[in-house]
């Protein structure tokens, strides 16, 4: 049997570079890797902790679905499907959370960030966010997680409580491992110390914007002093961060680029990665285009996706039902 490896994305907001160098590129490796028994979901239930339009979230998920098919991922070869539709995610996450303990889930520096965010809806689903997240993952015997760095602590906080359902009720989880891109942190093009994230829609370089948009983006992307196109995160954070995107998307080592713009300045290097990102993007842009003209198809691979992630799921929690003494 391969290893199992599992991972959600939120459906709030267009996919931004971060999450595909973080994310998405990673997951489609992944399944083309063969290595791994592959599950990709859409986390419909943790994206409505934030303020949404109901009459929106349809689409979000429809376009999520197809920037995970237009990159790659593909339901012949890995189980993709909607959390939402696979109640044992929920179900899982109510017994959880009767041993994951308040003091934890308040050293959770994501709840932290978006507590300060959103201080008119600090909502206990905010709070309990790992919980369910946790269920996600325990639910299939996952061995391996593909996240950016920001999910690390909740990937610990999964491994937690698999330990302590295990010691209390006897073993029934399996404790997971992460697993991290070269660029597990993408940083943001107007503030380079911090990481680029749809909450801020102008630092972001999203995968589907045009070439236009990409050019215009990066020519305003913060850079810092000098006009040297060398590596230092230290002292040129912003640069550092473009020469990152640039030899992830090009496949390059970022020696071999710094060398190829010795003595060229900032704006012809912002140019060619304009263009490398475009390029890139071009094959992206048509099929998630051709996707979503015709919805029927993106429905209709969640719905199978989605049955054949219940079978395993519901599976499982009638073990911890079982084990919780509640299977009559
Ligand atoms: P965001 O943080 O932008 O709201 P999500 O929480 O939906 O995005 O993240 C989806 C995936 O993308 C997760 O695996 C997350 O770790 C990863 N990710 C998010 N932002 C970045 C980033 N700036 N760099 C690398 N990976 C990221
Ligand atoms: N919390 C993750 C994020 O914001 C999304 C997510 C939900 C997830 N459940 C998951 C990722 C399970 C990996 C595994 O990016």
């Amino acid at each position: 049997m391969k290893p199992i490896l599992v991972s959600g994305i939120q459906p709030s907001g267009k996919l931004h570079i971060g999450n595909y160098l973080g994310a998405l590129k990673n997951f489609v490796d992944l399944q083309n890797s063969d290595k791994y028994q592959c599950y990709f979901f859409i986390a419909d239930l943790h994206s409505i902790t934030e303020k949404f339009d109901p009459k929106e979230k349809k689409e979000q998920i429809l376009n999520l679905t197809a920037d995970f098919l237009a990159a790659g991922l593909d339901p012949k070869r890995s189980t993709i499907f909607l959390q939402s539709r696979v109640p044992a995610h929920s179900e899982l996450a109510w017994v959880l959370n009767t041993i994951a303990s308040m003091g934890e889930l308040e050293r959770m520096t994501q709840f932290k960030d978006k507590s300060e965010r959103q201080v008119e809806n600090i909502n206990a689903g905010l709070f309990d966010y790992p919980v369910l997240m946790a269920a996600d993952i325990l639910l299939y015997d996952t061995n391996v997680v593909p996240v950016g760095d920001d999910q690390l602590q909740h990937l610990e906080l999964a491994r937690t409580l698999a330990r302590k359902f295990n010691s209390i009720f006897g073993e029934t989880f399996t404790e997971p491992k992460d697993l991290l891109t070269k660029t597990p942190r993408v940083m943001s093009l107007k503030n380079p110390n911090k990481k680029m994230s749809k909450s801020q829609p102008e630092s972001c370089l999203f995968i589907d914007d045009s070439p236009e948009t990409i050019r215009e983006k990066l020519s305003r992307a913060t850079t810092d002093s000098g006009s040297e196109i060398r590596y230092n995160q230290e002292t040129k954070p912003g640069i550092s961060n473009l020469l990152d995107i640039y030899a992830a998307i090009s496949g390059e080592e970022i020696n071999k680029i710094s060398n190829e713009f010795s003595g060229k300045n900032y704006s012809e290097f912002k140019n060619k990665l304009s263009d490398i990102i475009s390029d890139y993007f071009a094959g992206f842009r048509k099929k998630k285009k051709k996707l979503l003209a015709s919805d029927k198809r993106l429905k209709t691979i969640l719905s199978a996706g989605s049955k054949k992630a219940a079978f395993i799921a519901d599976k499982k929690m009638a073990e911890v039902k079982k084990k919780i003494g509640v299977a009559l």
